[in-house]
């Protein structure tokens, strides 16, 4: 047994002082780790082999660490590892009169080695004296410097409080990076005047925090004999120069070679620094430096409240059997009652889980069966809306230009029916552009509710309305049939409407005379062609000036005809739709409630009364009294002051021209629908009228009209804006 005994303690002690050494080891296996108090930790090293590379060479003489590299004697007073710093003494510049006529003058200038540069942060300039103008030089790749200036000319305003104000001690801060600086005075400010008590300037480079200022430092010599050493400045270093990116590829020089080692950019200067990771800790520029964090052993860091045990790079934390808590590192585990409560938590958490799934599916049907439903509803309403009806003739009449579209398509189209889209909006309902998948531009006319049509009766008009053919109408391109109220597709108009054009006053300063005429005699065209195409004719129904549209190069197309067939039923819509085109309804029909191509004419009549007058259908003058333009119109025809009633802005050369359309007008305006002429006997005077003006046009054309029609591409419409497009109306009279 005594035998044993030492043994045991031998190897005890063996034990303890390797794992002593490899917690704590901070050098190089094989170098000396400490000089006097102070650890050199690797990169640094005291003798060849034992440092990372030139400038962490040390030297270790009578307990104090020198700077082996560096020109002066530099002492190294501390050094951290991880922040890449270290404390050194740099010296102080002087510059002292003497009364008997002796000066003394001082430089001091430091140079660091290759990975080391003097912080920016940490230290700064200080000057000492009361007539003082300190400077340093510097240089970081460029030449830096700065200067400190510091008077005070008698004892008396030397500050007292021990801060360095600018009273016999000032501060400034010194460039980033710098490898080396010289510290010099100016000789322009010498101590004559203050020698009394303050025959010396002095300034250094010191760690800012450290430096307190005393007013006996103006004394002779008190500085220098107090710090006979030098300051602290502080240091920064790196152990490369590339980022921690470039560092990485370059295997034979990387310095993080410790297993769970990482790799840090350094904030303070140029390079590279390296840290263990989480949960170790040690020297992680030596390999298996980093070593783990016995977490169990520091609870003030890592606290744990149950039974901490130690994992490689972590730990963890559990309550003792019968006992419970949230988190044993937060809180206290505390006993079973508690626990008992857990369970209940847990057993609460675990049912409203299951009641949030169940609800979840529940909702989850409801939302599969309101699809299915809407699915459902737009079947009926696609059958409502005569849907099959219209498969089966477009089958049978092989129709192949009017689209059947999905509910989908169309709000895909229109972005939702976005309000951004809305490009027209009135008591029918609501017209939006949309752009469809093969990127045609088209108009969506949405409606409002209304009693609905006939299914036969539309899904007719839909046929009819598919197979007219004409320039001068907006063509139908196809139609929805999902929802209660169908939407129909037209092509799109991009400039608007004849109302917009002549009544909206922002548009045009003045329209030409030719591109009313013209835009008479189209939509005449359009109106005399419904008449006569089919049989029985196609009655528009609706004529009025928002009702035509204006297309590119501003042609002109009439829209929204079938209103025949989607006649008022009662009285409440007969009142309705009175109202909507008030001003433009055929007297006759007021009383007989019958449609034909008579009351085109009438409203075709009053549109041209709109393009010669400038003025709506309804419309107050300036006694601001709403009038009737028909009334008005043929009241001024019968008093012969037809000229005063026109706008001003065509009088002149066609006035006999204007003369013949107001007799055309006049004539549609007849009381009786027998005694106006055919759609198509108007379309035919107003292309006569037409031709005619464009003749007198050619006799006294100015030359200016005449070779900018023969040079078209002389016009540049960008170069004029908006006008641009009236110009281009009044282009056409060469067509
Ligand atoms: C260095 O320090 C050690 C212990 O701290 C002491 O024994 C030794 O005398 C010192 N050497 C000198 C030269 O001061
Ligand atoms: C730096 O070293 C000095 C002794 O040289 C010591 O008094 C001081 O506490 C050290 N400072 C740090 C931050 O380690
Ligand atoms: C960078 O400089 C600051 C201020 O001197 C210092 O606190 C820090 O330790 C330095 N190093 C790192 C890696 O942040
Ligand atoms: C002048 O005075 C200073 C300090 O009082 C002294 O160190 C220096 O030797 C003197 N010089 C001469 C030439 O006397
Ligand atoms: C510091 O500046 C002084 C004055 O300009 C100059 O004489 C001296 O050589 C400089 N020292 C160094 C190390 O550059
Ligand atoms: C980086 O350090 C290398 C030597 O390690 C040196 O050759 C190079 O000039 C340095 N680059 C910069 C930008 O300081
Ligand atoms: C100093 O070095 C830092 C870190 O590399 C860099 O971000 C900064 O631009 C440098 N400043 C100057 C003035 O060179
Ligand atoms: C080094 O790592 C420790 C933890 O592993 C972290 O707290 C510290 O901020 C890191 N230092 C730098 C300079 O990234
Ligand atoms: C340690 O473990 C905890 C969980 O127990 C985890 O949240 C944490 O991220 C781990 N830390 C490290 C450094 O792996």
């Amino acid at each position: 047994m005594a035998g044993v005994l030492p043994w045991l303690t031998l190897a005890a002690t063996l034990l303890l002082a390797t794992i002593k050494s490899s917690t704590s080891r901070m050098a190089k296996p094989g170098c000396r780790e400490t000089c006097g108090d102070l650890t050199i930790p690797y990169p640094f090293g005291i003798g060849p082999g034992c440092y990372y590379s030139q400038g962490f060479d040390v030297s270790c003489e009578d307990n104090h660490t020198f700077m082996h590299d560096s020109s002066s004697q530099m002492e190294i007073y501390n050094i951290s590892l991880l922040g890449g710093q270290v404390r050194v003494n740099t010296l102080i510049a002087s510059k002292c009169y003497y009364k008997n006529g002796t000066t003394t003058d001082g430089w001091a200038s430091t140079d660091t080695a290759q990975f080391f540069t003097i912080s920016s942060k940490a230290n700064k300039l200080t000057a000492i004296g009361c007539y003082t103008l300190a400077f340093l030089r510097g240089y970081n790749k460029h030449t830096a410097g700065t200067g400190c200036l510091s008077m005070c000319l008698d004892q008396q305003s030397v500050d007292q409080s021990g801060r360095c104000s600018g009273m016999g001690c000032c501060q400034t801060s010194i460039a980033p990076n710098l490898t080396s600086f010289n510290i010099t005075f100016d000789g322009r400010y010498n101590n004559y005047d203050v020698l009394g008590f303050n025959p010396c300037s002095y300034a250094f480079v010191a760690e800012q925090d450290w430096f307190r200022f005393e007013a006996f430092y103006l004394e002779d010599n008190k500085l220098t004999e107090k710090f006979k050493d030098g300051v602290p400045a502080v240091f920064d270093w790196v152990t490369g120069n590339q980022s921690c990116d470039e560092a990485v590829k370059d295997r034979s020089s990387y310095a993080c070679i410790s297993k769970n080692s990482q790799c840090v950019n350094s904030p303070n200067a140029t390079g590279y620094l390296c840290n263990c990771t989480d949960g170790f800790e040690g020297n992680p520029y030596l390999e298996d430096g980093c070593q783990d964090i016995n977490e169990c052993q520091n609870p003030d860091q890592y606290p744990c409240h149950g039974i901490c045990s130690n994992t490689i790079g972590n730990y963890s934390c559990s309550c003792t059997p019968g006992t419970h808590s949230i988190d044993p590192k937060i809180s206290t585990c505390s006993a079973d009652a508690d626990s008992e409560k857990a369970k209940l938590t847990k057993m609460f958490i675990g049912i409203s889980s299951c009641a949030i799934l169940l609800l979840t599916c529940v909702f989850a049907l409801l939302i599969e069966c309101q699809k299915k439903r809407l699915m459902k509803e737009k079947e009926i309403f696609f059958q409502q809306n005569g849907g099959l009806l219209l498969y089966e003739q477009i089958r049978s009449k092989q129709v192949d230009t009017v689209r059947i579209f999905t509910t989908e398509e169309l709000e895909q189209a229109t972005n939702k029916f976005d309000s951004s889209r809305e490009v027209g909006r009135g008591s029918y309902g609501t017209v939006y552009k949309g752009i469809l998948k093969d990127n045609r531009v088209v108009a969506i006319k949405r409606s409002k509710i209304m009693n609905m049509v006939q299914k036969d009766d539309f899904v007719q008009e839909m046929i009819i309305l598919s197979q007219i053919n004409h320039k001068n109408v907006v063509k139908l391109i196809g139609c929805c049939l999902e929802v209660e109220v169908p939407m129909l597709v037209y092509e799109f108009m991009p400039n608007g409407t004849l109302f917009d054009l002549i009544h909206v006053t922002y548009r045009s300063p003045s329209i030409s005379l030719e591109a009313r005429l013209r835009i008479a005699q189209e939509s005449a065209e359009a109106l005399a062609y419904l008449h006569s195409s089919a049989s029985p004719p196609i009655v528009h129904g609706d004529v009025k000036s928002p009702n035509i549209l204006l297309g590119d190069n501003y042609i002109a197309k009439v829209t929204d005809f079938g209103a025949s067939r989607m006649l008022p039923k009662d009285e409440i819509q007969f009142m309705t739709m009175v109202q909507g085109t008030l001003g433009y309804l055929d007297p006759e029909y007021l009383q007989e409630r019958q449609l034909t191509e008579k009351s085109d004419v009438y409203s075709f009549g009053v549109v041209l009364l709109e393009l010669i007058t400038r003025k709506t259908a309804i419309y107050s003058d300036v006694t601001e009294e709403k009038k009737s333009l028909v009334s008005s119109f043929l009241l001024a025809l019968k008093e012969s002051r037809l000229q005063s009633f026109l706008d001003r802005s065509i009088l002149g050369v066609g006035m006999e021209l204007l003369q013949e359309v107001a007799q055309l007008a006049k004539c549609c305006l007849s009381m009786k629908g027998e005694e106006r002429p055919l759609m198509s006997e108007v379309a035919e005077r107003l292309r006569f009228i037409r031709r005619t003006w464009r003749e007198q046009l050619t006799e006294n054309a100015s030359e200016e009209i005449e070779c900018m029609l023969e040079n078209p591409s002389n016009y540049d419409p960008s170069s004029t804006g908006r006008h641009g497009n009236l110009m281009a109306l009044d282009l056409e009279i060469g067509r």
